[in-house]
């Protein structure tokens, strides 16, 4: 059997930590088999942005994308690749662009998702196009925020309809600060949501392709503190739901690598965020859960250039709606059928198997890897480059504790 190569690109901004560990451990894995007897090798490289003729081909099989959501001439080579080249993309900026927060909610209100009440309301300060004054004279119809809020109800949050990273995000408990935040927002367009308040828990899952993890996040915490290390924090039943719900999502907007925001109050699911282009996979967010993310990124990597996975541009919309519109399913019901869609979407039996064949070595690797010094080095690097000088040496503790937990759990099974 000849060998094939494939190449993997990486398009980057500001990281270095989680490329530097991807780089890694493909080349520490070094080649691979697949189906049929096949060997692969794999090359990683760093996408260079430069001009580009449309008509030239490109030579990644597949690229990790975390650069197109605020840089477009690399967004706009992304396009081009996916609609010529049949380049494998984590993720499409066709299913990001059209398809941010306040889509999102859309489609997963039709499917049935304890979305919190939300309302867009119009722009405080208009665009800027000299069509506006006659469309709005004609066409715009005043109406009262106040009224508006009150039947959301307080608190209540206003944030931007395609937000991110908390930018814009309020709180707001009466008028005074709704009048406040809406002012602000200017040119923003912005949504009201209903509060979900005194949820028992805040859950941050991570999926890529067909795996999900589920984490427990503390929005008020800093930075370094906010994924909390544990276990059965949710039962095994809610634990489940949030794992249909995240991969209900990507399977439905083609999402390969996202992470959703549940909040849980008693036994009830609330979804509230789960449109996210560029999810943070930091060694210094993560942490302990670093090494499943880069694990599991290697792992969806390989199988779909190893597998040949096409990707699919459109999306199937009416197999989830026919579940979504039936009245009489209960939403027990839904979820399982959802969970069959996501789970046929990113062929997680085949997925499985193909892992537990061909990248059997790979756990292993991780965790040599990780427990080095080549590990460690990077854990300093990425600690003195995001904190400063004083503090280097507490987080360089810190977070050497919480993955040398890992090291040790792992080392135990
Ligand atoms: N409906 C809500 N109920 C309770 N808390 C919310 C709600 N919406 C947002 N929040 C809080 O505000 C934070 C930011 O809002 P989010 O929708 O996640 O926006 P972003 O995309 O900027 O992360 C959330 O992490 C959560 O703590
Ligand atoms: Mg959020």
């Amino acid at each position: 059997m000849p060998e094939s190569t494939h190449c993997i690109g990486l398009l980057l901004g500001t990281e270095e930590d989680w490329p530097t560990a991807f780089e890694t451990l493909i080349d520490r894995l070094g080649t691979i088999g697949g189906p049929g007897g096949s060997r692969h090798r794999i090359e990683v490289q760093r996408i260079t942005i430069e001009p580009f003729d449309l008509r030239d081909r490109p030579r990644y099989e597949l690229v990790v994308d975390r650069l197109a959501y605020w840089y477009y001439h690399p967004r706009e080579w992304l396009k081009k690749v996916a609609l010529m080249d049949d380049v494998y993309l984590l993720n499409s900026p066709f299913t990001f662009q059209s398809m941010e927060k306040h889509a999102a909610y859309c489609a997963m209100i039709r499917c049935g998702l304890k979305v919190p009440r939300t309302v867009l309301v119009p722009f405080k300060r208009p665009p800027d196009n000299a069509r506006f004054a006659y469309t709005a004279a004609k066409y715009n119809r005043s109406f009262d925020l106040d009224e508006v809020a009150e039947s959301v109800g307080y608190p209540l949050f206003m944030k931007p309809y395609d937000g991110g990273q908390w930018v814009g995000v309020s709180r707001i408990a009466d008028s005074a600060a709704l009048h406040r935040a809406y002012d602000a927002s200017g040119e923003r367009l912005m949504h009201l949501q209903a509060a979900i308040d005194g949820y028992d828990v805040f859950a941050r899952s991570l999926s890529i392709g067909p795996e999900t993890m589920v984490m427990r996040f503390r929005p008020e915490e800093p930075l370094h503190n906010r994924y909390a290390v544990s276990h059965d924090f949710l039962t095994p039943q809610v634990g489940d739901e949030v794992v249909a719900i995240s991969r209900l999502i990507n399977a439905f907007f083609r999402w390969e690598f996202n992470s959703c925001e549940c909040l849980v109050r008693g036994d009830e699911v609330f979804p509230i965020d789960y449109a996210n282009a560029c999810p943070d996979i930091g060694l210094t967010s993560l942490h302990y859960y670093f090494p499943w993310a880069i694990r599991t990124l290697v792992r969806w990597c390989l199988y779909c250039v190893v597998t040949g996975r096409r990707p699919q541009l459109d999306l199937d919309t009416r197999r989830y709606f026919d579940v979504g519109d039936d009245a009489d399913m209960p939403y027990e019901d839904k979820l399982a059928a959802y969970r069959r869609l996501a789970d046929d979407y990113f062929e997680a039996e085949r997925y499985e198997e193909f892992c537990a064949k061909h990248l059997a070595d790979l756990d292993e690797v991780v965790l040599d890897w990780v427990a080095s010094d080549e590990f460690d080095r990077l854990l300093i690097d990425t600690v003195r480059g995001l904190y400063p000088a004083h503090e280097h040496e507490a987080f360089i503790a810190h977070f050497r504790g919480l993955v040398g937990q890992w090291v040790g759990e792992q080392a135990v099974r």
